[in-house]
Order: C-alpha cells, then structure tokens, then sequence
C-alpha cells in the first residue's frame, strides 16, 4: 500500500484492520526505541531499511553511506523522482544534487527533468545508468555516486556508522527491551 500516513498512526489501524494477521511494521524505525514503539502500537515486528544499509555485510557503496551517517531526519524528500526501472512507485532519498535540480526547476514531470537522459555512472559491464534511475549505489556501480537514487528513510539521523549485522540485530533487541521495560516502570512504578 502507497499512502502518506506516518507510522505511528497507521500501524494499529492496520493492526486492528487485519487482526490477528501478524503485522511487520515498517518506516522510520532506526534503533530499538521505534522497535518497541511499534511493538508497543501492536506490531509483531519491525522492519529496518535504511539502518541495515550501514551493515557491513550490505552491498552498499562507501560513498552512499557516508552521505547517510552525514544525514538527519530532514535530508530526505518523499517524491516518485527516481522512476527509470519502476515509474510511479513514490519513495523517500536523500536530498541529493538531482533531486535538488529537480526541485530548483519547479519539479517538472518525468520526461523534461534538468539532465534527463544523461547518464550519471556505469555498471562494472560498462551498462549506462541514466539519471533518475531506480539504480542503487551499490558495489558494481562508478561514476557520480552522489547522483543517483540514494534511498533513505527519515530514521536516517539514528543511523552513522557501518558495523556487522549481528552487532546491529543484537543491540536492537536489547534496546528494545529496555525501552519496554523503562515504558512500564515509567506507568507503574
Ligand atoms: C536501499 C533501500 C532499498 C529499498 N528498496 C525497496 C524496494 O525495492 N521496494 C520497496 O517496497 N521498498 C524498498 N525500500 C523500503 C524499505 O523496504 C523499507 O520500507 C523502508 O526502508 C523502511 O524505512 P526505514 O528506512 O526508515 O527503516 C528500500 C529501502 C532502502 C533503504
């Protein structure tokens, strides 16, 4: 489902709609106090995006990832900008140089965008990626890095360095616990 409601009001509507299917909540989950958020709205679990991008085991780019550690919850725009490989499909990325030629251009639609058809970088086998593609910046991919489609979601000021998945799945459970346990001790205590 495309929509535009936040997380916190939309996951117990979804949560009552569809019970007792379980629900994996999703969007601006960066560590384990969102996890128990959505636990706490009556999710059965969490989904993590843009967190697991800086998992070390993650085949993203060094240079995408150090815009992300750069970024905070207001780097990021909401748009169906990037639409080359999957048009109209609305996503969240960083507020890059594309993007913001785009939005100093009054946003016009797909197809008289500033650079259109250009191409940005080039696949290891030398396939061009054009700007406004859905590409990722992803180990395979030269050219400029910062251009292209860098997915983020706005939990992206929790997220700023790279360390191993099983490090980041641990603490995120731990903080979660934490953060129940203090919630409950915080209304009986
Ligand atoms: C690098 C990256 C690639 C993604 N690719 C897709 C995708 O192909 N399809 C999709 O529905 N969502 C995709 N998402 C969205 C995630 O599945 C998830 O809903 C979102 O990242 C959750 O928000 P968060 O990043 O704040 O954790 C992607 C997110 C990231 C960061």
């Amino acid at each position: 489902m495309w929509g535009e409601v936040a997380t916190l009001p939309l996951v117990p509507r979804v949560v009552d709609a569809v019970a007792p299917t379980p629900v994996v909540a999703a969007g601006g989950i960066g560590d384990g106090r969102g996890l128990a958020a959505v636990l706490a709205l009556g999710a059965s679990a969490g989904w993590l995006g843009t967190r697991f991008v800086m998992a070390a085991e993650a085949p993203a780019l060094p240079r995408y990832r150090e815009l992300l550690a750069a970024a905070v919850e207001t780097s990021t725009v909401h748009s169906s900008l990037f639409d080359i490989g999957w048009p109209n499909a609305p996503h969240r990325t960083l507020r890059n140089s594309t993007v913001k030629a785009w939005e100093a251009a009054d946003r016009p639609p797909s197809g008289a965008r500033p650079g259109e058809g250009e191409t940005v970088a080039t696949w290891v086998d030398g396939d061009p990626i054009p700007r406004y593609a859905t590409t990722s910046a992803r180990i395979g991919v030269t050219g400029d890095i910062e251009a292209l489609s860098l997915w983020a979601g706005q939990s992206v000021g929790l997220v700023d360095r790279v360390r191993p998945a099983g490090e980041i799945v641990r603490e995120l459970a731990e903080e979660a616990a934490s953060a129940l346990q203090a919630s409950v001790r915080m209304i009986r205590p």
